[in-house]
């Protein structure tokens, strides 16, 4: 199923542009809530797992939406075929039309259905997850050891991109289920520093590398890897050690065995699985390990139950099209030039970084599906910080700032640590956010507050206006357990697919990441060489700064 439509030729764009001229702009939340008592009964949804304890409540009735508008876009999903993109995702049509490849992440977490989903490699996620199962199961329980016979302390996953962030943010997201005589490390960054850093806190006897890169040729990544190996051989001596401390998570066995690691000690996935969207893949294995593998399965089910939602819930209560829909409201129609994601919740810090590979990788695009150049904005730029932090640094340009900013505030009911008043504090503040960036503060208000002598001052009154209207979704998680993050996670991944189906933009390629690495490629051979008098052939601007590192490079 593809589509070659451009949005704004949608019979809808039209019709939203027209309710944002009319009302929307002006729409007051104020007013709305006031005159529909049940407005948060009628824009809320919950979720819950039938077989795991996956809980979410979404409210989305403090956006600028009415009925009007809510169906007016998800008339622009229907006549964007969402359903029918869905559905052919689902069943593995080769959605990914750039690369010629199935985009099938759900079928990795298909576990009550028993994997029936047909595309090619499908049938080996069951004995992979045995092999995952296998190798987490033995590392943690002290069976597997190092070469000198010492219990694994460590692991390093060195990966980056959707083969770090993913189950960085998921370790730290379930630290509370995590091992805690097991250290985790996650290095990416090309920069020495970050393996160095790990490697301080590391001993060789007791630590297994786990080397996560999809195509086995990632620069940084094949660098660290190396460097990881030259500094374990430095104890270890002997290149047979190698097979009890080294693992590889690839598409490509090729590479991978190139690089020296046994097949016994490869984890294998498949082209239709995506890198950012591969946490549930073998790339998952440092999550199995930290977390245990049972906990590792109740993150596939509650990301699983999730999908069965966005399959089958009728478009009018399916969150993830309600959140795409209405996140295009702000990006198409109120020119909105950004989205915060904002959890209260610790051990969720790394959540927003992550989604904003997986949302910005995906829809970051400018031509359609069928090679149309958009006349229209695609990806949302997400950024966000955990609450109640994010507070005391950038709300104040939410609240009183002249960009739209939508956001989704996001906690859980239950703690993982109960400490004296601090949960209760920490949510009044995940209710009072919303409400202050809905309702706001009128001049009146403002007057009101002020001393009989500054009530003249009409510069404080203007400064101490807020003018509410700016829109926010609230999710309420029962408690970040391995299957509601996993449902959570699959709800924002949903998002960006039912967005990238509106847009019709393919939103599992990524070749905008590739002309700076080509260049990057280029430019290393003048840097090694050192002179400052060659830096190679650029513009002035370039050429000056690589002569300027050159001359002014110690060592
Ligand atoms: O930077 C682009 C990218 O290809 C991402 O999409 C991917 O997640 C990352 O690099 C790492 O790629 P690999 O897993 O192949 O090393």
């Amino acid at each position: 199923m593809t589509s070659n439509h451009l949005a704004t030729e949608l019979p809808s764009w039209s019709k939203l542009q027209q309710l944002h001229d009319t009302k929307g702009a002006k729409y007051d939340l104020r007013q709305a809530f006031k005159a529909d008592p049940k407005r948060f009964e009628k824009y809320s949804e919950q979720f819950k797992g039938t077989k795991t304890d996956a809980s979410l409540l979404v409210d989305y009735s403090k956006n600028l939406i009415d009925d009007e508008v809510l169906k007016t876009l998800l008339d622009l999903a229907r006549e964007a075929k969402v359903e029918e993109q869905r559905d052919a995702m689902y069943a593995g049509v080769k959605v990914n039309s750039s690369e010629g490849r199935s985009v099938l992440h759900i079928a990795l977490r298909d576990l009550p259905e028993k994997f029936k989903s047909k595309a090619e490699g499908v049938d080996e996620v069951k004995p992979e997850l045995e092999h995952i199962k296998a190798f987490s199961d033995a590392v943690r329980s002290g069976s597997h050891k190092g070469y000198s016979g010492k219990q694994i302390k460590s692991i390093v996953n060195i990966g980056i991109g959707g083969s770090n962030l993913g189950p960085l943010m998921v370790t730290q997201a379930l630290k509370p289920y995590a091992k805690k005589d097991l250290e985790a490390h996650y290095v990416s960054n090309i920069d020495g520093t970050h393996l160095a850093e790990a490697l301080r806190a590391c001993d060789p006897e007791t630590t297994v590398f786990i080397i996560a890169s999809k195509t086995f040729t990632t620069q940084e990544t094949i660098t660290n890897a190396n460097s990881a190996r030259d500094w374990f051989l430095k104890t270890a001596k002997d290149e047979s050690h190698i097979s009890k401390h080294f693992v590889a998570l690839s598409t490509n066995v090729k590479e991978a065995t190139a690089f020296g690691i046994d097949k016994a000690n490869m984890f294998k996935f498949w082209d239709w699985v995506g890198g950012r969207y591969s946490l549930w893949s073998a790339i998952g294995l440092s999550i199995a390990i930290v977390i245990g593998y049972e906990n590792f399965e109740q993150l596939l089910l509650g990301a699983h139950e999730l999908d069965v939602h966005f399959k089958e819930a009728p478009l009018e209560k399916n969150i993830p099209v309600l959140l795409a829909t209405i996140g295009i409201w702000y990006n198409n129609f109120f020119d909105a030039q950004s989205y915060a994601q904002l959890p209260y919740d610790q051990y969720m810090h790394r959540f927003a970084a992550y989604f904003q590979q997986a949302s910005m990788e995906s829809l970051g695009k400018g031509v359609t599906k069928n090679g149309k150049r958009v006349d229209y904005q695609t990806g949302e730029v997400l950024w966000g910080e955990p609450g109640t932090d994010g507070q005391h640094a950038f709300y104040q340009l939410i609240h009183q700032g002249t960009k739209l900013i939508p956001c989704d505030f996001i906690a859980p009911i239950e703690t993982q640590n109960p400490l004296g008043k601090h949960h209760d504090i920490l949510l009044s503040n995940f209710f009072a956010q919303p409400e202050a960036l809905a309702f706001g503060k009128t001049a009146e208000e403002a007057k009101g507050e002020l001393s009989a002598q500054d009530q003249s001052n009409d510069f404080l009154i203007q400064s101490k206006i807020f003018t509410g209207n700016r829109p926010t979704n609230s999710i309420l998680a029962q408690k970040i357990t391995p299957a509601t993050l996993g449902a959570l996670i699959a709800l924002y991944e949903h998002k960006i697919a039912v967005q990238g189906f509106i847009w019709n933009v393919n939103a599992y390629d990524q070749f905008g990441v590739e002309l700076g690495k080509v260049l990057a490629k280029k430019i290393l051979p003048a840097l090694e060489a050192g002179d400052p008098n060659k830096p190679g052939d650029h513009d002035s601007s370039t050429s000056g700064l690589i002569s300027y590192y050159l001359k002014n490079r110690k060592g």
